[in-house]
């Protein structure tokens, strides 16, 4: 079995005294290939993920007992209760490495409830981190994967960020070697979120019912066209197996592409099991442009330009 935790060199647990304050991307995925349904519940998956610059901040504090406080996107509709992916985290962390889940943590959120951008996975990917350093235990990149991976599938790549190959349920991630190049993107935020299983569950009914498209497959393309540095080439390759399934649940969203489209981006798509949309642009003024004409035609909440790859969950201080 492996260690739980690093003894320092006197063989006490040394943590944090101060705050630590962790930031934490929201991702896109690239290409979500859905494959089957498995026994467990689960689709397997071939995605691209792609961390974006729209933050949470995650900050943890000593503490008697474990308490949560927020503000931001998502306030007063984000349930503060054990149900709570950052309170579900804490609890992991402590179990797994046999500490008392002691921490008064504290969540500025930007990154929207239920869009399709792993919000709720980002903030347990930040408190993974940011409790680690607070108790002082001292796991390895490995453990807090294995911590994450049973949090939710796309937690393993908040804690890891970049660009980054996601298989099996998409817990699996390994990173996308490509030299370092910035892509600038228009981020469509919707009124409202969609949920995630039942997006899953209408792609299989779209399937069922010979009403979805061809499943995307192989990433290979989108691989490719990432390593060729030029958005004109990635925008054509991006692909989402949930978009029919997004656009099922919620036809408006058409709108909103077409809207991107309309405004002269290179290529957009629905983010994960949606509603927010993805737009690819030339460039950081051409991302600015397009953001303005969306905001415009009036098919979002809001409209942001972020830009990516960034790290994954850091610490700040
Ligand atoms: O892993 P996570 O808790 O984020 O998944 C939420 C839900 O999304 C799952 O309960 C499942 O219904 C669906 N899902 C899926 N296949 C995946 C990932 C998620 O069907 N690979």
């Amino acid at each position: 079995m492996t260690e739980p935790w690093r003894p320092d060199e006197d063989g006490q647990r040394r943590g944090a005294s101060g705050p630590v304050r962790v930031r934490v991307p929201a991702k896109v995925n690239l290409h979500l290939g859905v494959g089957p349904l498995r026994r467990d519940g689960f689709h397997e998956l071939n995605t691209v993920y792609h961390a974006i610059s729209i933050f949470d901040e995650l900050t943890a504090r000593r503490g008697d007992t474990l308490s949560l406080t927020m503000e931001g996107e998502g306030t007063g509709e984000l349930a503060l209760d054990d149900t709570n992916l950052v309170l579900r985290a804490a609890h992991a962390l402590a179990g797994y490495a046999g500490v008392m889940p002691h921490a008064r943590l504290h969540l500025r959120k930007q990154i929207p409830l239920a869009g399709g951008l792993a919000g709720g996975s980002a903030d347990a990917a930040a408190t993974l981190v940011a409790c680690d350093a607070l108790w002082g235990t001292g796991l390895t990149r490995e453990e807090l994967a294995t911590v994450a991976a049973d949090l939710g599938s796309d937690v393993p790549f908040l804690l890891h960020g970049g660009t980054a190959l996601g298989t099996g349920r998409g817990e699996t991630v390994s990173p996308v070697l490509a030299r370092p190049t910035s892509w600038y993107w228009v981020v469509a935020i919707a009124d409202g979120g969609l949920s995630t299983p039942e997006a899953y569950r209408e792609i299989d009914r779209l399937r069922d019912n010979g009403a979805a498209g061809p499943p995307l497959g192989s990433t290979d393309a989108l691989l490719a066209a990432l390593r060729q540095r030029d958005p004109r080439v990635l925008a054509a390759a991006l692909g989402n197996d949930l978009q029919d399934a997004a656009l099922a649940m919620r036809p408006a969203l058409a709108d909103t592409l077409k809207a991107g489209q309309a405004a002269g981006a290179l290529g957009g798509l629905v983010s994960g099991s949606g509603p927010t949309c993805v737009f690819l642009a030339a460039d950081a003024a051409d991302a600015d442009r397009i953001a303005a004409e969306i905001e415009a035609a009036q098919v979002c909440r809001q409209a942001r330009v972020a830009y990516g790859p960034v790290h994954g969950a850091r610490i700040l201080y």
